[in-house]
């Protein structure tokens, strides 16, 4: 499913599909998510709500979803989860998901979306959902024993992707395996029942990994993470503390500083410069000075944003209002959907 044969091919109709979308975005619908276990970061940013806003923009048809029943895969609570969505929309709307564009809703208040889960699970075998190496890998970084939930969240997020009718999903490479599993579960179902599902296909996102501050993949859990709801102090501090190392001469080399380089990347997408621009620049000046030059960099590239989040903080109705709006759509595709499939089914009484 994940072998490097089929990677290849993705890219290959990942390109494909990116020029087509280019000249004919209404022909797409794009579904995308996250998990609301924490604010979103640079990471977030730069991997791909950057390029949801564009292709929002773009016209293709965009609906993003909260995926809060995914937050209890792979943990035993739910704490906070209302305080997390509020703020994820907010995140959402600060950098630029335009709600008159883009539907923003969350599983848990779709049923129809979530009861799609029934027939899909028919069509998916024990071997297949064993062998998903991306939920091997959470079940092991989790430390949990393996839940039915964590096991079969690929078909739920198959649900997600089809309740919609979503042809395209943009995705890092580590969620590849879950859109094969789509394809095949929204292959099998019009065999077997008729056409009601489009085969969605991936849409890559760069292969460039957005760096914490310690060079590590830029995470929450590694607490590496610039969130953009950060102020311009506390963002200050943070890189302040990032681990850099005793060479006082700055050079970009990802395999033998880690830190150093993290920090030019950072500043690198800030400002739209090269690294190696950057490290020349500092040079001799050392890491301080490169750490205030990342820190200006970060404060003045998410200054807008930050300052549209701050008024949405003041205005919790509004983002409430929002994401009520958004169930509501979602709510309406939903219901359409599963009388499609039960029409299908025969299910008619
Ligand atoms: N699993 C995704 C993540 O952890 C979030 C997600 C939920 C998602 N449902 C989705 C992504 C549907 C793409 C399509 O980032």
């Amino acid at each position: 499913m994940s072998n490097s044969g089929s990677f290849e091919a993705s890219l290959k109709r990942s390109e494909a599909l990116v020029a087509d979308l280019n000249e004919h975005p209404g022909k797409y619908t794009m579904l995308t998510g996250d998990r609301p276990t924490g604010r979103l970061h640079l990471g977030h940013y730069f991997g791909t709500i950057k390029e949801r806003v564009r292709l929002q923009n773009l016209g293709v048809n965009t609906r993003v979803i909260i995926a809060d029943y995914q937050v209890i895969t792979d943990r035993d609570t739910t704490a906070n989860i209302q305080d997390n969505v509020y703020n994820m929309v907010m995140d959402y709307l600060a950098c630029g998901i335009d709600p008159e564009k883009t539907v923003i809703f969350t599983h848990s208040q779709v049923p129809a979306l979530n009861q799609l889960m029934l027939p899909f699970l028919s069509l998916v075998t024990e071997a297949e959902l064993q062998r998903n190496p991306t939920v091997k890998a959470e079940m092991e970084a989790s430390g949990h024993t393996l839940t039915g939930l964590l096991l079969t969240y690929p078909v739920h997020q198959a649900c997600d992707i089809l309740f919609c009718k979503g042809n395209v999903v943009p995705v890092g490479k580590d969620q590849l395996p879950h859109i094969e599993q789509t394809r095949l579960i929204a292959r099998k179902f019009n065999e077997r029942y008729g056409k009601v599902f489009p085969e969605p296909e991936a849409i890559l996102q760069d292969t460039v990994e957005i760096p914490g501050l310690d060079g590590r993949k830029m995470s929450k859990s590694y607490g590496n993470a610039i969130s953009l709801c950060l102020t311009e102090k506390e963002t200050e501090k943070l890189i302040k503390k990032s681990k850099t190392d005793s060479e006082r001469f700055i050079t970009f080399d990802k395999e033998n500083r880690p830190g150093v380089s993290a920090l030019l990347t950072t500043a690198a997408l800030c400002t739209g410069r090269s690294e190696e621009e950057i490290a020349a620049e500092i040079g001799n000046d050392g890491a301080g000075a490169l750490k205030r030059y990342v820190t200006e960099s970060v404060n003045e590239y998410l200054a807008p944003i930050r300052e549209r989040r701050r008024a949405y903080e003041q205005d919790l109705d509004y983002v409430k209002d929002v994401l009520r709006e958004g169930n509501r759509k979602a709510n309406e595709m939903a219901n359409q959907t599963l009388s499609e499939v039960c029409e299908a089914m025969g299910m008619v009484y």
